[in-house]
């Protein structure tokens, strides 16, 4: 091939346009090589649309036409020539107006003053596509081999051009739909946050609620417990006041003898007694228990001795599981105090005695029994919750310190309270929580718990 066209094809394969999927820029560089290379006047592209019977003008360049507007050629007019575009590799029109191929076009050819052609058909992905149309208006113009060639080159770079176009259009395609899918899940993504925070706070309510549900349940049994000695110190005041008003007339009268007064003094003694071991007890419950719900509500670190500090828990505790005949006993292995808590520890009990009354004690029998035992550990305690009880199985077992895991959802468990004690365990008083279980032999909950300094909380 002569050097000249070789450059040409070479500069045009180089070029950037060809394969930066640009259809536009890539035609008019192959149109332009084409119009230098064959020194001809007017060349265009010419593609199918939507079927293989017509053609229509997708560029063309034009040095002595200035006109633009687009031109259609249909088969059915011109059957000659589009037979010849599917069965020749180029067809080769030195004299295009009588050649076999071509004589249909005279009357397109005849104003624009073409005389020869060189159409080199188009082809992607094995299919032909259309045609590139090299026209000359030089009289008795012979197209040489080698220009022939470069034609034939010129469509397959062509091809190359619509497949790197292609593949831009699906590379936008696929950054649009990415882009999209980046805003979706964005979307999802702060959706699903929102129902997560909206999830946090309904738990963090729930979580309140049930704590206070737990404050609530031991007012109820303190309020019980101490109606007692009150409704005996009422009792007692009353008879006292009956006695002494029953004297006081006597008095006035100036019958009272030396019997009665006697009496009144021995059975107002006896009532006093009875009057202030009652005002005692009921003074000493409320105090254990304003020190418990003090203690609930509002958490500060102290030095807890635990002994002590259990014992008085447990007295307020105790009405709560009066009915059901449970008695709560503590075995201190030894004097053991920890810096802890001690409203979160109160909180822990409260709900492990709750969940006996609730869950492990059925019936009211005098048996029940639920025993703490406090031993020293490391740096701080270890506290084994035990009752003997009903026990769990396996699955219980395995899911009780999930949120919302109750067996007893029929009587008003929400399932909280032992996800509460878990969390208050370990995040709360960083310790570890172990439980262990039989049916028909209870449970034993067992709190492992450090000392905790200030500047580690
Ligand atoms: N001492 C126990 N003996 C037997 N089963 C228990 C005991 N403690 C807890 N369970 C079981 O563990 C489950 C979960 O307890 P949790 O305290 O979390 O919820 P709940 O007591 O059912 O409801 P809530 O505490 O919210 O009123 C209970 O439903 C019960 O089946
Ligand atoms: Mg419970």
């Amino acid at each position: 091939m002569l050097e000249r066209l070789e450059n040409i094809l070479l500069d045009v394969s180089k070029s950037p346009e060809i394969d930066d999927g640009q259809l536009d820029k890539a035609t008019l560089k192959i149109l332009n090589a084409a119009m230098d290379g064959l020194e001809i006047t007017r060349v265009g592209v010419w593609l199918y649309k939507n079927d293989s019977t017509k053609l229509h003008t997708e560029m063309v360049l034009d040095e002595k036409s200035a006109l633009k507007k687009q031109l259609s050629i249909a088969e059915q007019d011109y059957p000659d020539y589009f037979a010849a575009l599917r069965t020749e590799r180029i067809i080769i029109a030195n004299n295009a107006r009588s050649h076999l191929a071509t004589h249909e076009l005279t009357e397109y050819m005849q104003p624009l003053g073409i005389v020869a052609m060189l159409d080199a058909p188009l082809r992607h992905k094995g299919k032909m596509v259309g045609v590139i149309c090299c026209e000359s208006r030089q009289a008795d113009r012979k197209w040489t081999s080698d220009e022939v060639a470069f034609v034939g080159i010129l469509a397959d770079i062509y091809g190359r051009a619509m497949s790197a176009a292609e593949r831009h259009k699906f590379e936008q395609l696929l950054i649009r739909q990415n882009e999209q899918l980046e805003e979706i899940v964005e979307q999802r993504t702060e959706s699903l946050q929102n129902a997560l925070d909206n999830f946090k706070q309904a738990q963090d309510r729930l979580v309140e609620t049930e704590k206070m549900a737990a404050l609530g349940k031991l007012v109820a049994g303190v309020a019980h417990e101490v109606n007692t000695p009150l409704g005996i110190a009422v009792t007692a005041t009353t008879h006292c006041e009956h006695r002494l008003k029953k004297l006081q007339k006597s008095f006035v009268d100036g019958n009272i003898s030396r019997k009665q007064l006697t009496n009144f003094i021995d059975e107002t003694l006896d009532a006093y007694t009875l009057l202030s071991s009652n005002l005692e007890r009921a003074a000493t419950l409320i105090q254990n228990f304003k020190k418990t719900a003090v203690d609930q509500s509002s958490f500060e670190l102290v030095n807890c001795q635990l002994t002590d500090y259990l014992n008085a828990l447990v007295i307020s505790l105790k009405p709560m599981v009066k009915k059901k005949k449970v008695s709560i006993n503590i075995d201190a292995k030894a004097d053991v105090s920890i810096r802890t808590y001690q409203g979160a520890l109160a909180q822990i009990i409260t709900n492990l005695v709750s969940n006996c009354h609730d869950h492990a004690f059925l019936q009211p029998d005098e048996n029940h029994q639920i025993t703490i035992i406090i031993e020293p550990h490391e740096d701080g305690a270890i506290i084994r919750f035990t009752d003997n009880g009903r026990g769990m199985d396996k699955d219980t077992l395995n899911s009780i310190f999930e949120p919302f895991y109750t067996t007893a959802r029929d009587s008003g468990g929400s399932g909280l309270g032992l996800s509460i004690v878990y969390n208050l365990v370990v995040r709360k008083l960083k310790g570890e929580i172990d439980v262990k279980s039989e049916l028909s032999k209870g449970s034993e909950f067992i709190l492992l718990l450090p000392n905790l300094d200030q500047h580690k909380t």
